[in-house]
């Protein structure tokens, strides 16, 4: 019904040498066929990556993009300048966007309008703060971003898009939220979905986890009946932790 994802995400690591090395140890484990496995790597391995993992079952994603086309926005990159070297997948709304690069919820409905427009595939990233979740602010937070950010898109826009809850306390923290929280926050999202366009749409739609996802939980929080995979930042630089991850549905 709904496709099972994991990401790794790259963030501000692996060189040249890095990747080369990553990837063919990447390429010599099988993956199962039930899993939409992609890495995505800074902008300057990105081709790099799709190259060599042209005939494999990876897949390649960009870690971000902006919202214009072309012109004057030093230091950017268009989402057909990422088409032009065959990557059709970015993430977008990463926390670290959010907080180090000042990204809100409104530059983030024009970048997936742009991303939409360029018929990419989308994973959007959100999620709430410590002080958020134990003012017990959670849901209400992840209501407005996705309201904010996603819910002005026709249905079909579903089609390209894919979710990644984020507890922003749990990004490379060690702190993990608890399988029952990750599924309790994946079944309101469902909902909420449900509420906006309709059931069909929602059980369409990837929910992934992020938040110090490691071989030794992943199992645990991959049960959750709304939780479809994961966002794995730390792990997915080591390739044995990454694949132990993407074989533990
Ligand atoms: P982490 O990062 O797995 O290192 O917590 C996840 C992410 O930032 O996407």
């Amino acid at each position: 019904m709904r496709d099972k994802i994991i990401v790794g995400n790259w963030k501000m690591n692996n060189d040249n040498k890095n990747t080369e090395e990553l990837l063919t140890k990447l390429k010599s484990y099988p993956i199962p066929i039930n899993v939409r496995t992609l890495v995505a790597p800074s902008f300057t391995q990105l081709s790099q990556c799709v190259k060599k993992l042209e005939k494999s079952k990876l897949n390649v994603a960009a870690q971000n993009m902006n919202a214009e086309d072309s012109g004057a926005y030093t230091g950017e990159i268009s989402a057909g300048m990422l088409k032009g070297i065959g990557v059709t997948t970015v993430i977008l709304g990463h926390s670290e966007r959010r907080s180090l690069f000042h990204e809100t919820d409104f530059i983030l409905e024009k970048k997936v309008n742009t991303a939409l427009k360029e018929e990419m595939e989308i994973i959007f990233c959100f999620g709430e703060k410590l002080p958020e979740r134990n003012s017990n602010k959670h849901f209400e937070v992840v209501t407005q971003q996705l309201k904010k950010s996603l819910f002005s898109f026709p249905k079909t826009a579903w089609r390209k898009i894919n979710l990644a809850y984020e507890p922003v306390w749990a990004i490379g923290t060690g702190e993990t939220a608890s399988p029952g929280q990750a599924q309790e926050m994946h079944n309101h999202i469902r909902k909420l979905i449900a509420e906006n366009y309709d059931q069909e749409t929602a059980d369409c739609v990837s929910i992934l986890y992020g938040g110090s996802v490691k071989p030794s939980n992943a199992q645990d929080i991959f049960k959750g009946p709304d939780v479809d995979g994961g966002l794995i930042g730390g792990a997915s630089l080591n390739a044995d932790d990454f694949m132990a991850i993407v074989n533990a549905f």
